[in-house]
């Protein structure tokens, strides 16, 4: 695994200060693009993720769910339509625990941070059945903190539980910046093997609505340039854009097996 770290960034910090200063999805999404672009980003996120957990995840009814980086609540409220037994938050941030403390009275959240295994031992003491950890990990630049967000979740899931996560999976070698590290596939694959999972499902999340990180396309690189800058300037351009990507993003995201940008999985804990 590379050793690639940047040793000033402060995860709690950097987020507490982002969620502080960018409310909704424009704190969690791409805050470049403001909240117009990222409303159509989530709403494909919101599609594929539905579609991959009708597929593959059965009895939700009895289902004990953490949601791991839970941010203002997207896949709170996603969890919520499969009326599980319960469901579970945890955040490394203290506003996005009261804020969803606030808004959610019935659930629990705890501000942990999912890679810190004595503290999440500590609190979480029950196992659960399925966790999800959406466009989290690769916002985890320590890798050795990474490492143990695997264990950590291999810890806190039951036996034949399912861990869904968002990731971005490069073919070539990771690439990182401050907040953000894109890992290899293989690196990502070897960390599920070592801690006993297996992938069941690996879809493309997202196709031209974020960023090409696991691409070399010029074409796909431009464009992307060009949406992020336009709608940095405009939130009606962002609307605009997003509206008229939203309908070919849903067919490509289902076209093809690999994505230039993030993906979707369902891995299954074997032991
Ligand atoms: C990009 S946002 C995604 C939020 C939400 N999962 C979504 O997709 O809308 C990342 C979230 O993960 C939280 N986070 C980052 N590192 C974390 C860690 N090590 N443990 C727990 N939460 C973390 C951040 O505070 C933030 O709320």
């Amino acid at each position: 695994m590379s050793n690639n770290q940047t040793p000033n960034f402060d995860p709690q910090t950097y987020w507490e200060k982002r969620l502080k200063s960018n409310t909704g999805l424009t704190g969690v999404g791409y805050t470049l693009v403001g909240e117009h672009y990222n409303k159509w980003a989530y709403k494909i996120r919101k599609h594929v993720f539905n579609k991959i957990v009708t597929k593959n995840l059965k009895n939700l009814t009895n289902a004990d769910i953490l949601d791991i980086g839970s941010g203002s609540g997207f896949y709170i409220d996603e969890w919520l339509t499969y009326h599980p037994n319960s469901i579970t938050g945890i955040d490394i941030t203290e506003i996005a625990v009261s804020r969803l403390s606030e808004k959610y009275t019935d659930l629990k959240f705890h501000k942990l941070d999912i890679s810190d295994l004595t503290a999440t031992q500590q609190t979480l003491k029950q196992k659960f059945h399925t966790i999800s950890c959406m466009d989290v990990l690769f916002h985890i630049v320590d890798d050795e903190k990474y490492k143990l967000t695997f264990q950590s979740v291999a810890h806190l899931l039951d036996n034949g539980g399912y861990f869904i996560f968002s990731e971005n999976f490069v073919h070539d070698q990771s690439t990182s910046l401050s907040h953000h590290k894109s890992r290899s596939k293989v690196e990502i694959e070897q960390l599920l093997a070592q801690n006993n999972f297996k992938i069941i499902s690996r879809q493309p999340f997202m196709y031209l609505m974020n960023e090409p990180v696991d691409s070399n396309n010029f074409i796909l690189k431009w464009l992307w340039k060009i949406t992020a800058i336009v709608c940095a300037k405009s939130a009606l351009f962002g609307y605009l854009i997003g509206a008229i990507t939203f309908p070919v993003e849903k067919l490509l995201v289902s076209l093809f097996k690999e994505s230039p940008t993030s993906e979707i999985v369902i891995a299954v804990k074997t032991k």
